[in-house]
């Protein structure tokens, strides 16, 4: 066997790949807890360079119970954060003092003076000065014993975005436009986010005594293989981490699937050819060469660093064959199963017919995104599909959107023939013009708008769902309370969420169940519901019905399943494609992204189309899920 370069001959940073981010964040913050207890030992204070987003929220939550239940101070503390939108004062409800206090300062014994983090009202003329001070603070400090990191869409790490020099420092700068798309769901509306903001340079963080850049879920994967196997650049300033003695990579399974350990491991050592593994490299090769599966020869084998395969599982012809039947077999029409046929090779089981199929929908518009021709074929083969829109999605509703529609309802009143029996409407309208007026532009949704909004979503979902067979009374709104806390970065479920899901189970009892998340950020709302799922289906664990139900994974804003890993794939006609995409056009409020599954879903058929696949017009993909 030919000898692999290992693992550290690609990843140019010390990376360990976690279970999971709450496994990760509970090791960094035992040596954060170290870290404190050394210094103050020796009678110095540590000094923390601090990130915000959504990847250090369970490590910030982790410190707050060592605080809490483990008497961890902070009172010999100092703090530095990364950055700050330029623009936002500290009392603004998206600034990054704000997120420190809410997150984790407010829950601890760190003395206010401790704190540190570049202000974001500092008059235009005082920039310069302001961040030269903060560098010399920092100096003046000891330097930053320990800096945390996230990753941003573009690469950047504080806000260091595309063009930052490896020795730039504490500064202003602008902010690039998909890192404030990324920030348009905190804000309410790409519109309404900052355009600057001041952040550390690169230099000021690598300055930094040890630096540890945390990243959870798949869509960080691209950018996390980028800047630890990819050559050091101003472009992805995450990859100047390769250039510091004593920086690490803490990420999740999700976050490390491009490292070319995970993604191509028979390139880095000897690998295990299960069959996921053996179809993932023989994808993978014929794609490299240009060529279907069964057009595979020995010497495409050997010159792709596949001859271990060959030798173990060839001749190459059989061996194309195989893998070219699994492909094959994920492919049908009968998502619930195809009634009175054997079904030995097909991905869903004949019987039950017809299936009780519950499809979650973790926001209301990601069920019809990533599954609406499936949904459109269930409904069609007869069986009996419920659609549950988990969350009410209502943060997503721009607040011009309950303006209208309260005008719209104060219109109609006024117009009406009997105006007396319009009152409580125009009462309701006339309060929610009022609460919007009050709340200003960032300011929380009380209840009552946030219903309002819910309520327009429930719309726009149930006349989507009715465009793919779903009648009213087959959509199921559930408005779980994590979502309900107004904004996104407070979501923590609770038991009350986990005992509706529960309950929910219950009275369905679902041969087959459809969700999405499962590769998404813990934090983000998909990414929450498929946990809750999970545990749902936990307790359910002692019932019939959840040991023989079939649970799919589809894709809803995630990125696409590769062909290796579909084991279901629903060819979509012409027309029902249209009628996809005329579903998604009920949508006031979809992300580019989502307005792209229609795209997506052609790609799919492209993709199995160049493997030496039948060619269909489009394919809605799934993948088994494999309880834990
Ligand atoms: C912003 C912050 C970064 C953070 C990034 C990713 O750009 N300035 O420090 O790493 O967002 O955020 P999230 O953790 O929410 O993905």
């Amino acid at each position: 066997m030919s000898i692999r370069p290992p693992a550290e001959a690609y990843e140019k940073v010390p990376t360990v790949i976690f279970p999971d981010s709450a496994k990760a964040a509970k090791t960094l913050a035992q040596e954060v807890k170290q870290l404190i207890e050394t210094k103050n030992k020796a009678g110095k204070p540590a000094v923390l360079g601090m990130a915000t987003g959504s990847t250090p929220v369970p490590f910030y939550r982790e410190l707050i119970r060592l605080h809490k239940e483990e008497g961890l101070s902070f009172k010999n503390v100092i703090t530095f954060n990364l950055d700050e939108y330029y623009g936002l004062s500290s009392d603004h409800p998206e600034s990054y003092s704000m997120f420190m206090a809410e997150q984790l300062f407010d829950h601890i014994d760190i003395p206010k003076a401790n704190i540190n983090l570049p202000s974001g009202t500092v008059p235009g003329d005082q920039v310069f000065n302001h961040c030269r001070q903060y560098e010399e603070k920092i100096e003046a400090s000891g330097g930053i014993d320990l800096q945390i990191l996230g990753i941003g869409r573009t690469g950047h790490i504080g806000f260091n975005e595309p063009g930052s020099s490896r020795d730039s420092l504490t500064r202003r700068i602008t902010l690039d436009r998909v890192t404030r798309q990324d920030a348009a769901s905190d804000f309410r509306g790409e519109q309404n986010v900052p355009h600057f903001a001041i952040t550390m340079g690169v230099g000021t963080i690598l300055r930094a005594k040890k630096l540890v850049l945390m990243a959870w879920g798949e869509n960080k994967a691209v950018m996390v293989a980028k800047a630890v196997e990819g050559p050091m650049t101003e472009v992805i300033s995450a990859s100047f981490l390769q250039d510091h003695p004593d920086a690490r990579f803490f990420i999740d399974h999700g976050a490390s699937r491009e490292l070319t350990r995970v993604k191509l491991p028979w390139l880095v050592g000897p690998a295990s050819w299960t069959p996921r593994e053996t179809r993932r490299a023989m994808v993978w090769q014929a794609f490299k060469i240009k060529r279907p599966i069964l057009k595979l020869v020995d010497e495409h084998y050997n010159e792709n660093g596949l001859s271990d395969l060959l030798s173990e599982q060839g001749p190459a012809y059989q061996l194309n064959i195989r893998i070219f039947n699994q492909l094959q077999h994920t492919i049908t029409g009968w998502p619930g199963g195809k009634p009175d046929e054997d079904d030995t090779y097909r991905p869903e089981r004949a019987r039950p017919y017809p299936k009780r199929c519950l499809v979650f929908s973790p926001e209301p518009q990601d069920a019809i995104t990533g599954m609406g021709g499936t949904i459109d074929r269930l409904v069609e083969q007869g069986h009996d599909v419920r659609l549950i829109a988990l969350t009410s999605g209502s943060l997503r509703v721009p607040d011009s959107e309950a303006d209208k529609f309260a005008e719209t309802l104060l219109e109609l009143a006024s117009n009406a023939t009997n105006p007396t029996t319009w009152e409580p409407q125009v009462a309701y309208a006339r309060e929610a013009l009022g609460l919007l007026e009050a709340k200003g532009e960032f300011g929380e949704d009380p209840p009552l708008l946030r219903q309002l909004k819910g309520l327009i979503l429930r719309g726009e979902l149930r006349d989507a769902a009715h465009t793919v067979g779903l009648a009213n009374d087959r959509v199921t709104f559930v408005d779980l309370p994590f979502y309900e806390n107004g904004r996104y970065r407070r979501f923590k479920s609770t038991e009350e969420d986990h005992k509706v899901l529960v309950r929910l189970l219950q009275e369905h009892k679902p041969h087959q169940i459809y969700i999405t998340g499962d590769a998404a950020d813990p934090s983000s709302v998909a990414g929450i519901c498929f946990r809750l799922l999970v545990a749902a289906l936990q307790s359910c664990g002692g019932e019939d019905f959840a040991g023989s139900c079939s649970v799919w994974l589809y894709r809803g804003k995630e990125r696409p399943l590769e062909p290796h890993e579909i084991d279901m794939a629903i060819p979509m006609s012409p027309l029902q494609i249209e009628r996809k995409a005329n579903a998604l056009s009920r949508y006031g409020a979809l992300s580019s992204l989502e307005k792209e599954a229609p795209e997506t879903n052609r790609e799919n058929a492209r993709l199995y189309d160049a493997l030496g696949l039948a060619e269909y017009e489009a394919i809605e993909t799934f993948q088994r899920w494999r309880r834990v």
